[in-house]
């Protein structure tokens, strides 16, 4: 899939890394904040390059994962079933091998505790700031439409903020419920051309999106670990909250910015992002990696870049086999 722009990232990255600061926006969800275990493999702390190409290949991932479960649903609706199952058998990979094999080298899942105030963080700087300037910029740019969505979406991050703050205080003082997750108001996305004008609302919604899918990736990792550590009730808020993410907000987002179009045209950006990741993205990360000496980093890289090669050479012959 094709990769958000990632200078601001690695720049706020490296600060992060360096100064291990309260994090910022969509980063505060990828990076591994204070009080969280330092990224480290082999005993040794991964080196700055290497943890802000980690970050950067969980959003690639994890914005895949979520694009691809959205191609499939077309793929469906025009009557295409092998085609839908390919996009989400490469979703999954996506998902459990690839960006769950970089947050297990970022060490980004933590306690029950540390991983909602990870979370909190996150959506609070979306609820406070991010959407909230995005809907101020899409009413100034006349896309009233995006401007609504951006407004509805601050609200329910401040909801879910509340709720996991209700969950941490539950966790850590053993006093008190863990919420039961908001339901998702799920939203298809049938093909369709843009819904919005200015080019400032275009790439607000790519941010956003880019988020909420990191944002589903991560909750569900955190539900796992929930789950595994005997809170049931703080993996089913987890995974609600991931759903609300994926299935509502990026969804609104994604009908709005016209991300899905025909399953030909669908197949050939699939195939660009894939190629892109397999020749240049991800052997650049492991050339970096290497000279860094993070060697488990390094062969991680090398390895998906692999299995990007393969899913970029599935994907053509599905275009292939489609005429
Ligand atoms: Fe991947
Ligand atoms: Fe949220
Ligand atoms: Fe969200
Ligand atoms: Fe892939």
């Amino acid at each position: 899939m094709s990769h958000h722009p990632i200078r601001t990232l690695v720049v706020g990255l490296c600060a992060l890394a360096a100064t291990a600061a309260p994090a910022t926006p969509a980063l505060a969800l990828a990076v591994p904040t204070g009080g969280q275990p330092t990224p480290h493999t082999a005993g040794r702390a991964l080196q700055a390059q290497t943890i802000a190409d980690l970050t950067t290949t969980m959003q690639g991932e994890a914005y895949a994962h979520a694009v691809y479960g959205l191609f499939a649903a077309e793929a469906d609706r025009q009557g295409l079933p092998a085609v839908a199952r390919l996009f989400r058998t490469t979703a999954q990979t996506e998902l459990n091998e690839h960006l769950h094999e970089a947050a297990t080298l970022l060490g980004v899942v933590g306690g029950n505790a540390a991983n909602l105030r990870q979370a909190i963080n996150g959506e609070t700087y979306e609820h406070e700031v991010m959407y909230r300037r995005f809907a101020d910029q899409a009413r100034q740019d006349g896309d009233l439409e995006a401007a609504k969505l951006f407004s509805e979406i601050a609200a329910d991050e401040g909801r879910h903020r509340d709720a996991f703050r209700t969950a941490l205080a539950a966790v850590t003082t053993g006093h008190g419920t863990v919420p039961a997750p908001l339901k998702a108001d799920v939203v298809s996305v049938p093909s369709g051309l843009p819904k919005v004008k200015a080019a400032r609302t275009k790439a607000n919604l790519d941010t956003a999106m880019h988020g909420e899918a990191l944002a589903h990736a991560k909750y569900m990792l955190f539900a796992a670990h929930a789950r595994q550590s005997g809170h049931p009730a703080l993996a089913r808020l987890w995974e609600g909250t991931a759903e609300t993410e994926l299935r509502e907000h990026l969804a609104g987002e994604a009908v709005l910015a016209g991300l899905v179009r025909s399953t030909k045209e669908n197949l050939s950006k699939a195939i660009t992002g894939e190629r892109h990741e397999a020749t240049t993205l991800y052997p650049g990360f492991a050339e970096q990696a290497t000279a860094a000496g993070d060697t488990a980093a390094a062969r991680f890289f090398r390895d998906t870049a692999a299995d990007e090669a393969r899913h970029g050479a599935a994907f053509q012959k599905a275009l292939d086999q489609l005429g």
